[in-house]
């Protein structure tokens, strides 16, 4: 009778087990226990795979809305689901974060070799020609970057002309549009082999 009350248990259990698995967060969770991930504070889903940071500056989420003209008509969500497949398919994993505050995008930098990851593509957007914040960050981290512009800044007004970036990063593309940020997904990738 016991035995019978032990396994109708066992079996209760293993089907519920079985539900959660099923529940996108409740299997991130087990992940998360079983260490196969570890999620950063940013929500970013930090895998056993390199990870590259793809960051962003201020007004870049309105890419897609913004200045058309000079930076195109392809939303940020778009650009980073692109770059998100082309890394996935070199079994890269891409931690995506924009935001218009100086700071924030300084503590990402700050933790990202603690978080893994091995290279950045980075478009600092108005804090390249004023942040010297986020270029120590950079300098702080020895995270390797990309830095990569949607519009060719050097042909525009006189204050663009400085960038923070340029003489430490591993390379500059500017000019190329969206396109830009896949060709410099795409050297890192040939740099992580
Ligand atoms: C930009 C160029 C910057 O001068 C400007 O402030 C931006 C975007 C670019 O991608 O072309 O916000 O970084």
């Amino acid at each position: 009778m016991t035995w019978q009350y032990v396994a109708i248990f066992f079996n209760k259990a293993a089907k519920i087990v079985n539900y959660l698995k099923n529940s996108k967060k409740i299997y991130k969770l087990l992940r998360l226990i079983d260490n196969s991930i570890t999620i950063d504070k940013n929500n970013c889903e930090i895998t056993q795979m390199a990870s590259i940071l793809l960051l962003n500056g201020p007004n870049l989420n309105l890419l897609g809305e913004r200045e058309a003209d000079i930076y195109g008509n392809v939303s940020l969500t778009s650009i980073e689901n692109r770059l998100q497949d082309i890394a996935k398919k070199e079994n890269h994993n891409i931690c995506c974060f924009q935001s218009n505050a100086e700071h924030e995008l300084v503590e990402r930098v700050q933790v990202s070799k603690k978080d893994g990851l091995k290279f950045a593509i980075a478009n600092p957007a108005a804090f390249t020609h004023t942040s010297i914040a986020l270029r120590d960050a950079f300098l702080a981290a020895k995270l390797p970057f990309i830095e990569v512009h949607l519009s060719n800044f050097h042909a525009r007004e006189p204050f663009r002309k400085q960038s923070y970036f340029s003489d430490i990063a591993e390379a500059v593309i500017c000019g190329f549009g969206e396109f830009g940020y896949e060709v410099a997904l795409k050297f890192i990738i040939e740099k992580l082999r």
